[in-house]
C-alpha cells in the first residue's frame, strides 16, 4: 500500500522568510514522523531555497500552481522547467483560490499536460461552490472533473494524476464548519464514478484522491474514517508546527 500523502499549502503565508525558515525548522524536529508519508511543503515562490535545502530528508517541494504557456518569454512568469530544476515534484493546479481569479477547467486541463511533460505530478483539485440537498452539486462536480481531465486518455498519463477534493464552501472555516465524512464518502465515491468513466475501474482505483478544506487536528482523524481518501491537502492548519504534527500523526496511524 502506498503512503499516505500529506501536502501543506503554505498559499500567501508565513509574511516572511525568518518566519518561513523558523517553521521549517520547527516541521523538522519532527522529520521522523513526516518520513513515513509522502510529504510535500507548497511554499511562496521566494521560499523555494530555503525548502529545498532540506529535500530528501524529510520533505518534497510543491508548488501552488504551474505556468502553461508554450516556450515564449514571459515577464513575471516562472516556467515548469525552472520549477523542476529546483526540486519540484508536484504541482497544485486548479485551485479554488486561482479559479476565483478566472481560471477556467480548460487552462486546469493545459496546466495538468503541462506538469505531466515537465515530469512533475499535478494534483488536480476540483469542489463544488456549494452543497444542495437535491445533489446538483454532483452534476458540478462531474463537469468541473470531466473538464479538467480532457484531453488525454493515455493510462500512462492517468497513472501519474492525483486529485484534491476541496468542497470550496469548506475552505478557510474550523474544524467544526468542515465537511462532514458521510457527505465526504459520498463525494469520494461519485468522484471515482467518474474517473472509472474516463480511465476505466483499474486506473481509477490507482489514482489517489486527499481532501482538503479546513483539515485541522480534531477533525482530521473522523475524516479519514472510510471516507476513501488517501491524504489530506492542508492550508491554515500547515502554518502551526503543533497542529500539522497531529494531523500527520492521524495519517499514519489510518
Ligand atoms: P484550509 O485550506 O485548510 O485553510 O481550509 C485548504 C486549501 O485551500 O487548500
Amino acid at each position: 500500500m502506498a503512503r499516505p500523502i500529506l501536502v501543506a499549502n503554505w498559499k500567501n503565508h508565513p509574511g516572511s522568510l525568518a518566519e518561513a525558515k523558523a517553521l521549517l525548522r520547527q516541521l523538522s524536529r519532527d522529520q521522523s514522523i513526516y518520513k513515513k508519508l509522502s510529504f510535500f511543503i507548497a511554499p511562496p515562490l521566494p521560499y523555494f531555497e530555503a525548502t529545498s535545502l532540506r529535500l530528501g530528508s524529510f520533505v518534497r517541494l510543491a508548488s501552488q500552481d504551474i505556468f502553461s504557456l508554450p516556450d515564449g518569454t514571459y515577464t513575471g512568469q516562472v516556467t515548469p522547467d525552472i520549477l523542476k530544476s529546483f526540486g519540484v515534484q508536484l504541482a497544485i493546479i486548479g485551485h479554488s483560490e486561482c479559479r476565483a481569479l478566472g481560471e477556467t477547467s480548460e487552462e486546469v486541463s493545459r496546466k495538468v499536460k503541462v506538469a505531466l511533460r515537465a515530469g512533475i505530478v499535478p494534483l488536480v483539485c476540483v469542489g463544488e461552490l456549494s452543497r444542495d440537498q437535491d445533489g446538483e452539486h454532483f452534476e458540478f462536480l462531474r463537469e468541473e472533473l470531466k473538464l479538467s481531465l480532457s484531453g488525454f486518455n493515455r493510462k500512462a498519463d492517468a497513472l501519474k494524476l492525483a486529485l484534491a477534493y476541496e468542497p470550496v464552501w469548506a475552505i478557510g472555516k474550523r474544524a467544526q464548519d468542515a465537511i462532514a465524512p458521510s457527505d465526504l464518502s459520498q463525494s469520494i465515491i461519485f468522484i471515482k464514478k467518474v474517473l472509472t468513466d474516463l480511465f476505466g475501474r483499474a486506473i481509477a482505483e490507482r489514482i489517489p484522491i486527499l481532501y482538503g478544506g479546513s483539515v485541522e487536528p480534531s477533525n482530521a482523524p473522523i475524516l479519514l474514517n472510510e471516507t476513501g481518501i488517501r491524504g489530506f491537502l492542508v492550508g491554515h492548519a500547515s502554518l502551526s508546527a503543533k497542529s500539522f504534527k497531529v494531523i500527520a500523526e492521524a495519517l499514519i496511524s489510518k
